[in-house]
């Protein structure tokens, strides 16, 4: 235990230098605080999700050291020396992420309360793998729960993001992505 980890009431406090998007954060928390905990509520970095808070929902998936992680069951005492980051942390500058830029122009997104782990799983699916297929993908995927898409434009979003990020700019989502299936006599009227 760290020597300036001190006792405070019925809960040990602990201090612990936390490496997030880049930026340290000297931080003190109760010894109990999960790192979903820590980063919404000391840091302010609330746009990872509270969901289950039982390993469930995947709201809560941060990346620890690249991998994905449920900071729901992470003890942030344990995480000093690693590198955190978190869906605040995929831009570039001004510049969105290629995931986040799919997501937004495909509306992946509907409640969005899913769409910080997912972006992040995502992250690193295509940083091990620059072409995934539709059940790698899925498969990456598979501990990050929506229930407003029908993960369809998810799925579409993270393969059009995977071709923009290799700089195959000839790629472009299925028509039905953007505009949904046809009415009936619709015929190539989008074309
Ligand atoms: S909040 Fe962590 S998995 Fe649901
Ligand atoms: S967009 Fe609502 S839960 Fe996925």
């Amino acid at each position: 235990m760290d020597s300036q980890d001190q006792k405070a009431g019925e809960h040990q406090q602990v201090f612990r230098l936390l490496n997030v998007n880049g930026e340290p954060h000297q931080t003190g928390f109760s010894v109990h605080h999960s790192l979903l905990e820590v980063l919404r509520e000391q840091l302010n970095l609330t746009g990872t999700k509270h969901g289950c808070e039982l390993g469930e929902c995947g709201t809560c998936t941060v990346l620890i050291d690249g991998q994905p992680v449920l900071s729901c069951l992470e003890l942030a005492a344990e995480c000093e020396g690693r590198e955190i980051t978190t869906v605040e942390g995929m831009m570039n500058g001004n510049d969105l992420h290629p995931l986040q830029e799919a997501f937004a122009d495909l509306g992946a997104a509907q409640c969005g309360y899913c769409t910080p782990g997912i972006l992040v799983t995502a992250k690193a699916l295509l940083e091990e793998n620059p072409e995934p297929t539709r059940d790698e993908i899925v498969a990456a995927l598979a501990g990050n729960l929506c229930r407003c898409t029908g993960y369809h434009k998810i799925l579409e979003g993270v393969e059009w993001a995977a071709a923009k990020m290799r700089g195959d700019n000839d790629y472009t989502p299925p028509r039905e992505a953007i505009y949904g299936d046809p009415l009936p006599g619709e015929g190539d009227s989008h074309a």
